[in-house]
C-alpha cells in the first residue's frame, strides 16, 4: 500500500528529552526519514510555540514516559496545538519499562482537534531514574531501541504504522494519574521534589540554569543555583552537572544516567 507520506514529503518532529534517550530515538527517526527522501526536521518542544506548527506538514511528537504519563509541559504543548483538517500526526515515547496513560488518551486529544493519527510507538530505553543499570546493559538497550526507532520510521513511510484505539487500561491510568486528576507537579514538589546543589562541589557554572526546560532554576550573582518549586523532575540538571553536584534522591546510590553529552541536549 502506498504510504500516507507519498503526498506529503515534510515531517516536523517535536520532541522533549530529559537525559537523551528520546533525543537519540527522534534523531534516528529523522535520519531514516531523510535517507528516504523526506524533508524531516527536529524541533525542541521547550523552544516551540504550538500555534506555529505547519499543518501542511506531517507532525511528530516525541517524549519520555514519566510517572506513567508524561510531563505537564509536554501535555500543555500538545493540548495547545491548533485545530486541523486532517494533518497527519504520529507519536513516539521512550520508557524504562511500563507506560500507561498516554497512547489512547493522546490519540483522542489529537483526533478531536481534527488530526489524522497515523502511528504510535513506545520504545524501551535505559531507565534514567531509580536503579541505573551498568553501562554495557544500557548500551545494548540503546542499540535495540534505535533499531526499533528505525523500523518505526520506515513503517510510517510505508503507511504501515498504526495508532490503535488501545486499551481501556490506558484511559484508566490517564484519568487516575496526576494529569487526569489535575494535581500539578508543584503540588507534589512542595512535599517531595527538591534538587539542590551540593555546595562543596558546585562551582556556579550555570549549566543547570541553561539546561532546565521550564526555566525553573535561578542563579543570582555570586549565589548557588536555586531550584524553584515547579521542578518536573526531568533529571537534566542532575544528569548533566559537570561537577556532579546535584544528586537525585530517587536514584539509587546517587547514580545518574545520560545518553548523550550536555551540548547535544543544549544544541
Ligand atoms: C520522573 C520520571 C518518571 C519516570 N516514570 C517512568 C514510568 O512511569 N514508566 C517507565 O517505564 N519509565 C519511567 N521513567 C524512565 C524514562 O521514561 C526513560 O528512562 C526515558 O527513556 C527517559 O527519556 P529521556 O532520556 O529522553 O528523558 C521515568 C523517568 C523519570 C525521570
Amino acid at each position: 500500500m502506498p504510504g500516507e507520506l507519498t503526498k506529503n514529503k515534510n515531517i516536523d518532529l517535536y520532541y522533549f528529552s530529559g537525559t537523551g534517550n528520546t533525543l537519540l530515538v527522534t534523531k534516528k527517526m529523522v535520519e531514516t526519514f531523510k535517507d528516504n527522501g523526506i524533508n524531516a526536521n527536529l524541533f525542541k518542544i521547550e523552544d516551540s510555540n504550538p500555534e506555529d506548527v505547519n499543518l501542511e506538514h506531517t507532525i511528530g511528537l516525541g517524549f519520555p514516559v514519566a510517572e506513567l504519563s508524561t510531563y505537564d509541559f509536554v501535555w500543555k504543548f500538545i493540548k495547545a496545538l491548533p485545530e486541523s483538517n486532517g494533518t497527519n500526526i504520529f507519536m513516539v515515547d521512550t520508557l524504562g519499562g511500563v507506560s500507561g496513560g498516554i497512547v489512547g488518551p493522546l490519540r483522542e486529544i489529537v483526533k478531536k482537534k481534527g488530526y489524522n493519527p497515523i502511528g504510535a510507538k513506545e520504545i524501551i530505553m535505559p531507565p534514567n531514574i531509580f536503579y541505573i543499570q551498568e553501562e554495557d546493559i544500557n548500551k545494548k538497550k540503546v542499540e535495540e531501541g534505535l533499531i526499533e526507532a528505525e523500523k518505526y520510521a520506515l513503517s510510517i513511510i510505508d503507511g504501515e504504522s498504526k495508532w490503535g484505539r488501545v486499551p481501556i487500561l490506558s484511559d484508566i491510568i490517564y484519568y487516575t494519574s496526576i494529569v487526569g486528576l489535575k494535581i500539578t507537579h508543584s503540588d507534589l514538589n512542595q512535599k517531595y521534589f527538591h534538587l539542590a546543589p551540593d555546595q562543596e562541589k558546585c562551582n556556579k557554572c550555570g549549566q543547570c540554569v541553561k539546561l532546565c526546560p521550564i526555566d525553573n532554576i535561578t542563579m543570582e550573582e555570586g549565589e548557588f543555583p536555586a531550584n524553584l518549586k515547579e521542578c518536573v523532575y526531568c533529571l537534566r540538571c542532575t544528569s548533566f552537572c559537570p561537577k556532579r553536584a546535584i544528586s537525585s534522591p530517587f536514584n539509587y546510590k546517587g547514580k545518574t544516567y545520560r545518553a548523550v553529552k550536555a551540548r547535544e541536549i543544549l544544541g
